[in-house]
């Protein structure tokens, strides 16, 4: 029978492309958003893939949302940890909303959505916890105190659960995508974004799909060795 796989923020951007990218790999495929019903809905008509709506931030929404879909289809053997907000702000005009907003979604949001999958995986002694931080949790980003500090802690929440995985087939990885072609990008200013660009080796922006075969690969039964590792997809911008 096909994996279940469950994708976070999986109806648009580098969230879509994985969640297209699994189903083409042969998983049965979930992913969750969190405000607009009508892009969800297009996804599902365009893709096949089901879609279910609420905030990765509360935890009990995770908890009910998750036992949701393995009542329709079967037990999540794959989580993509995904989804992902900005609020950027330099420090001096960054408001605690804006620090807490960024840090529900991006860090806690990523225990929220583990939490819930990982007894049954413990049980059924296989796994894979696949979550996507982001070049600025490894160098910093000026703007992104918030931000940074959330990708900063899904490397070290990897780094601390991939040994508790370890010894019950459970592997925890954690992508670093470096500034990737999504609509994420549109709330850069113009004059930064060419800034940007010009500090990648490569001379280009990421795509989408390029993020998603990486997700692929560590979702493998190939990929069973590979655990706590941070593996970083970005152009060359940014070496470690
Ligand atoms: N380094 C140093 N100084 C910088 C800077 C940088 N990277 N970016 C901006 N500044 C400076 C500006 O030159 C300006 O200085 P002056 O006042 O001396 O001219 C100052 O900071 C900006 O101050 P403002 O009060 O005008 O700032 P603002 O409140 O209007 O905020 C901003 C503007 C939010 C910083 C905006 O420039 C911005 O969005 N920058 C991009 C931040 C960024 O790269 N975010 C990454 C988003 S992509 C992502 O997050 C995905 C991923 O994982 C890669």
């Amino acid at each position: 029978m096909a994996r279940v796989a469950l994708v976070t923020g999986g109806t648009r951007g580098i969230g879509g492309a994985i969640s297209h990218a699994l189903k083409a790999a042969g998983y049965t495929v979930a992913a969750t958003y969190a405000g607009n019903d009508e892009k969800a809905k297009a996804f599902t008509e365009e893709s096949g893939i089901k879609t279910y709506k609420w905030d990765v931030g509360s935890y009990d929404a995770c908890k009910d949302g998750v036992a949701a879909i393995e009542a329709d289809l079967g037990p999540i053997e794959v989580l993509v940890n995904n989804a992902g907000i900005t609020r950027d702000a330099p420090f001096h005009k960054m408001t605690p909303d804006q620090w807490n907003e960024v840090i529900g979604t991006n860090l806690t949001g990523v225990f929220n959505m583990t939490h819930p999958v990982w007894p049954g995986m413990r049980e059924r002694k296989f796994g894979r916890i696949i979550t996507i931080s982001s070049i600025n949790g490894q160098k910093g980003q000026f703007a992104q105190a918030n931000y940074s500090a959330a990708k900063a802690g899904d490397i070290g929440f990897t780094k601390a659960l991939a040994q508790e995985g370890a010894r019950v087939g459970i592997t925890v990885n954690v992508i670093c995508p470096g500034y990737i072609n999504t609509d994420m990008m549109a709330t850069i200013p113009e004059k930064v974004m060419d800034q940007i660009v010009g500090n990648i080796p490569v001379g280009r922006l990421g795509e989408p799909e390029e993020i998603a075969r990486a997700v692929v690969f560590l979702a493998s039964d190939d990929a069973a060795f590979i655990t706590g590792a941070t593996l970083t997809a970005n152009g060359g911008q940014y070496m470690v």
